[in-house]
């Protein structure tokens, strides 16, 4: 029988590094210990149904919303994995009020990261075995090393991440990952436990026709944004209208989707959630550098995400993510609002 090649994440990742001159092999420890994270949260999530890890856990997290024992089992694993890489001075999760870090162990605050990550993205659809994500960010500490770890490193500007990434646990489990050099993606072999290329420098069409958005709330949205949902709706041949509505309410299985066919992906302002639902520095940042990489745009309706400059770490804002043209022309209808 022949065996067939491949090409593995850590594999990758050293042939990144080999292409940099001077470069430490710091961040590749960084992102293998993130692989190594993501292969053992997706052997926890494969078991969930089998096992008694379902299920609210009882705390209530930061945001006011019941947390499910995934949540903390993927947090916690992420948190042990960072800490194990050496090369992670801090994190800002959503599990976690605070930022977490290891001021007891120099080793530790030595590292030159600081990693923003949603350890388990749309845990509500944990119970109904429905693909769900981890989402991280990855910048490079501001505060010098071997000092504890300040707000400054976190409270800086997405276009500032060196690297971002998800994992979606879906039909297939897939890591995605841009460091600044296009977006690529790795699926995890079961058979022999590695992620492996398997998508090749990502591009998203610039058209797409497929829109995600919680349709529930048609009512409470801006005006801008129920005029682009009818204009997806209406009926015209020519742009391939109406377009479809696809919407599993798990940001990055949601997002991988358009990403890869064409589409737009939008958690708009309401009256009651002026800056929407979604977390700029462990959602919408990571999201918005691999759309951008992958040749697409991501902005809050006014400003482009990247720029935003953070005022908290677990601070929501409102998210238009995708195909460059249709989130482009969201901006334009919003703009034409009072
Ligand atoms: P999380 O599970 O990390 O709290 O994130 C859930 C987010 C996001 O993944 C999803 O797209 C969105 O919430 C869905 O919100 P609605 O149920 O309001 O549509
Ligand atoms: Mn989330
Ligand atoms: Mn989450």
């Amino acid at each position: 029988m022949q065996g067939y090649t491949v090409k593995t994440l850590t594999q990758f990742i050293i042939e990144q590094q080999a292409s940099i001159p001077y470069a430490t092999g710091e961040f590749s420890r960084l992102l293998y210990h993130i692989g190594v994270a993501a292969k053992i949260v997706n052997k926890k999530v494969n078991k969930a149904g089998l096992v008694d890890i379902l299920g609210e856990a009882g705390h209530v997290n930061v945001q006011g919303e019941a947390q499910k024992k995934l949540d903390l089992m993927a947090n916690w694993q992420f948190i042990q994995s960072l800490r194990n890489s050496r090369e992670c001075c801090g994190i800002a999760s959503e599990e976690d009020q605070e930022v977490i870090t290891w001021d007891d162990d120099q080793l530790t605050r030595d590292g030159n990261y600081v990693v923003c990550m949603d350890p388990l993205d749309g845990s509500s659809n944990i119970d109904v075995n429905v693909s769900i994500g981890t989402i991280f960010g990855i910048y490079r500490r501001i505060s010098p090393r071997g000092e504890r770890v300040t707000m400054d490193d976190f409270m800086q500007p997405g276009h500032k991440q060196v690297a971002a990434g998800y994992v979606i646990y879906g039909s297939s489990t897939m890591l995605v990952y841009t460091a600044g050099n296009g977006v690529f993606g790795f699926t995890l072999d079961p058979s022999i436990g590695e992620f492996c290329l398997s998508n090749f420098l990502i591009k998203t069409p610039a058209e797409g026709r497929i829109y995600s958005v919680n349709e529930g709330n048609f009512e409470h949205f801006p005006q801008g944004v129920k005029d682009y949902i009818r204009y997806c709706q209406g009926v015209d041949k020519p742009t391939g209208r109406p377009y479809s509505t696809r919407y599993i309410g798990s940001l990055v299985a949601d997002f991988h989707r358009n990403l890869l066919k064409g589409g737009i992906y939008m958690y708009p302002p309401t009256a009651a959630a002026p800056n929407g639902k979604l977390r700029l520095l462990y959602e919408c940042n990571p999201i918005a550098f691999i759309a951008e990489q992958a040749g697409g745009r991501a902005s809050n309706g006014a400003e482009r995400i990247l720029d935003i400059q953070p005022e908290s770490i677990h601070q929501r804002m409102p998210f238009y993510v995708g195909s460059a043209h249709m989130v482009q022309k969201v901006e334009e209808l919003l703009s034409h609002e009072g």
